[in-house]
């Protein structure tokens, strides 16, 4: 029998519960959802709760081919279920840790994460009345969501609208099939670009427009709503919706950062630009940005930081892209800059000089401790 069922596991005396900061997780449980999509379930050996507000993420700490990688994912599972947590990961052509973590990550390994943190979760905007939307992988902050009103019977009047792009790509049919067969408040509908040949489909087909809306949801204006899929999906739905007239106050979405073309380019690759770009910069207003290491680059002022330092062959951590999940601190030890962060940084490390790279813009010449 696994240790996490024993009753000397779930003692409530010694049970802790977890909260935002660096814990080492095990993997219990790995579930191929489907032909690129695969879900993980951690654990701890001491008794845990993992509470955390649904649609929030954590982010994974990895060594991988002797190099410290980060990669943000949502929390797919719910709260409701607290003494394990999931994250439900698609493959990405080329992609270094999804892919990582599908041949590699078993029952039994041990890994790091950050977290739980994130400002997309149903918690800190709550409604009666809710419309979940979500494109492919983007669906697990809305699973998450869903989870948790349904466990906890909740009156929240939901409708979800999940796009995939055939029948066989959709996560968690069968789970969602389920769900809105056992209860009235909760309303499904499936859009597919395309079925694949024996694949039969009777749920919408396309893409989602202003049409499917009005049946899916026909007080949708009355709904709060939640969005994730694809930055195409969100800008379409974003756009449809804005179109329509709707409070965009009451409209939530999470990006997962589709990473620009300059972010994923290796650092020689960068460093063998750097001295073009410097020159290109030498006949324009520049600063210049140094590294512990010796290294400098001469940038526009405005340039980010994190992007800055790549392009000089210095390769500081990036997960979430967005000032949440604070794995590219790095301390300032002199210089101007303008940072936007989203709550990953603490004003006690912000008076110490540190600053979250991928959200830091230089402003004059900067001296950085990395
Ligand atoms: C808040 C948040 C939540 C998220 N939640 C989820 C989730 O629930 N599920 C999920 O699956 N994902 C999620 N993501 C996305 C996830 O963090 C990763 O970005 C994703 O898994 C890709 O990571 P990777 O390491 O596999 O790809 P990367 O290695 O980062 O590569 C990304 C792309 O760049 C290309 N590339 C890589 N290296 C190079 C190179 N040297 N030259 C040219 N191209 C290159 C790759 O081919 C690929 O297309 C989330 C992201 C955020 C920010
Ligand atoms: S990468 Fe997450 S805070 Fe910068």
């Amino acid at each position: 029998m696994s240790e996490f069922n024993t009753a000397e596991f779930l003692n409530p005396v010694r049970t802790q519960t977890w909260s935002n900061g660096r814990h080492l997780v095990r993997c219990v449980k790995v579930i191929q959802e489907t032909h690129d999509v695969c879900t993980f379930t951690f654990g701890v050996s001491q008794p845990m709760l993992f509470f955390f507000k649904p649609g929030q993420f954590v982010t994974l700490e990895l060594e991988i081919d002797g190099e410290r990688v980060m990669r943000s994912y949502t929390i797919s599972s719910s709260p409701s279920i607290p003494y394990s947590f999931s994250i439900t990961v698609k493959r990405v052509k080329g992609g270094v840790v999804s892919n990582w973590l599908h041949d590699n990550l078993k029952s039994g390994d041990q890994i790091a994460v950050h977290g739980p943190v994130g400002p997309f979760n149903c918690m800190d905007f709550p409604a009666d009345k809710v419309l979940l939307l979500s494109g492919g992988v983007g669906i697990t902050p809305v699973m998450s969501m869903a989870r948790w009103w349904f466990d906890t019977d909740s009156e929240v009047d939901m409708v979800f609208a999940h796009s995939a792009r055939t029948p066989g790509d959709i996560i968690y049919a069968r789970e969602l099939e389920y769900m809105s067969s056992r209860i009235d408040n909760f309303k499904l509908h499936m859009i597919c670009e395309r079925n694949e040949i024996g694949q039969a489909w009777g749920g919408y087909r396309g893409y989602l427009n202003e049409t499917m809306l009005q049946l899916i949801a026909p007080d949708f204006m009355q709904r709060e709503v939640f969005c994730c899929g694809p930055a195409v999906y969100m800008d379409a739905v974003r756009k449809m919706l804005e179109g329509l007239g709707f409070d965009m106050s009451r409209y939530h979405e999470e990006s997962f950062g589709e990473t620009p073309a300059k972010d994923v380019r290796n650092a020689e690759t960068h460093a063998d630009q750097a001295e073009e770009a410097a020159e290109a910069a030498d006949s324009a207003d520049t600063v210049k940005v140094t590294f512990s290491n010796g290294n400098s680059i001469s940038v526009i002022p405005g340039t980010n930081l994190n992007e800055a330092a790549l392009d000089v062959g210095v390769k500081i951590s990036k997960a979430c892209g967005m000032g949440i999940c604070g794995a590219c601190k790095v301390k300032v030890s002199s210089g101007d800059f303008e940072m936007e962060h989203n709550g990953g940084i603490t004003e006690e490390e912000i008076a110490e000089g540190y600053v979250l790279s991928c959200c830091t813009s230089v402003k004059s010449d900067l001296q950085i401790d990395y």
